[in-house]
């Protein structure tokens, strides 16, 4: 059986053959969020269902690709489409792509999300730049054998999200006048909601905002030495004790309302890189 470093050696030269550009930048984009690809000058686009060794998708006609081009002078690497724990993938296959996306010369990844908020002071639609995370349930990718080409066995997680990145995007905000919360994601499972109590749980535990993706990712790239910037588009408020019910519908909604706000920081981070 191939080793996970053999098996990301033959992933990242099967991609070099079908795409000459070397991405710096990595981009993973949240539900409802997808919209974003339409800044970039697409090179080309691989679905991950031709990739060798790409965790395999559990929805029919659903499997997502990998998408390969320009935003302005920079090449980046975008994925329409994550792979979420709930879903039944493995942590480590939740984190293949991003591991791919280092051995592809990857140095800087963007991560999007929809998120619920916890912190009384936010509003549907707001976005969050995630300045630091919590880990509540979501299983460590990292867990096993340590792979010693990829990062260290016990990881520095003192700055996850990066200082730099996230004053520059508060820079760009500002000039862009969208405004913009910052604060503390916390990871679970799903595929449920949060109960009113979890919710209550989160927020005293420090928790601003609450989604099912991201933790998992983020580890893996600070694991490879990676630079993250990551941010949430707030889509209901759990933690109000009236109008508490939440669908997936309201919160894709919610994330397409605010995705052009998000796409517009998005891009001009990426000009700033
Ligand atoms: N909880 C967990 N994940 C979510 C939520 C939420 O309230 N909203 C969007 N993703």
């Amino acid at each position: 059986m191939l080793s996970l470093i053999e098996q990301l050696q033959q992933t990242t030269a099967f991609i070099r053959q079908q795409c000459g550009t070397t991405p710096t930048i990595g981009i993973v984009l949240g539900s409802g969020l997808g919209n974003f690809i339409g800044e970039m000058k697409v090179e080309k686009e691989i679905s991950y269902s031709d990739i060798p060794h790409f965790p395999v998708s559990t929805v029919e006609g659903h499997s997502g690709k990998l998408i390969f081009g320009q935003i302005g002078n920079k090449n980046v690497v975008a994925m329409a489409g994550r792979f979420h724990f709930y879903e039944g993938y493995t942590p480590q296959q939740v984190i293949y792509p991003v591991r791919v996306m280092k051995m592809l010369g990857v140095e800087t990844v963007l991560i999007s999300n929809a998120a619920g908020g916890v912190n009384k002071n936010f509003a549907v639609g707001d976005l969050m730049i995630i300045r630091d995370h919590i880990s509540f349930f979501a299983i460590n990718p990292l867990l096993g054998k340590n792979e010693d080409d990829m990062g260290p066995r016990f990881p520095d997680m003192s700055e996850p999200y990066s200082h730099a990145l996230i004053a520059k995007a508060k820079t760009i905000a500002q000039r862009l006048q969208i405004p913009v919360q910052t604060g503390v994601y916390t990871g679970v499972t799903g595929p449920t909601f949060e109960t009113r109590a979890e919710y209550q749980l989160i927020q005293i535990l420090g928790g601003d905002a609450v989604g099912m993706s991201t933790v998992q990712e983020v580890i893996a790239a600070v694991h490879a030495g990676m630079q993250v910037f990551a941010m949430s588009v707030i889509t209901d408020i759990g933690i109000r004790e009236e109008e508490n019910t939440i669908t997936h519908e309201e919160v894709l909604q919610a994330a397409r309302d605010a995705e052009p706000k998000l796409t517009a920081i998005f891009t001009e981070l990426i000009a700033e890189l």
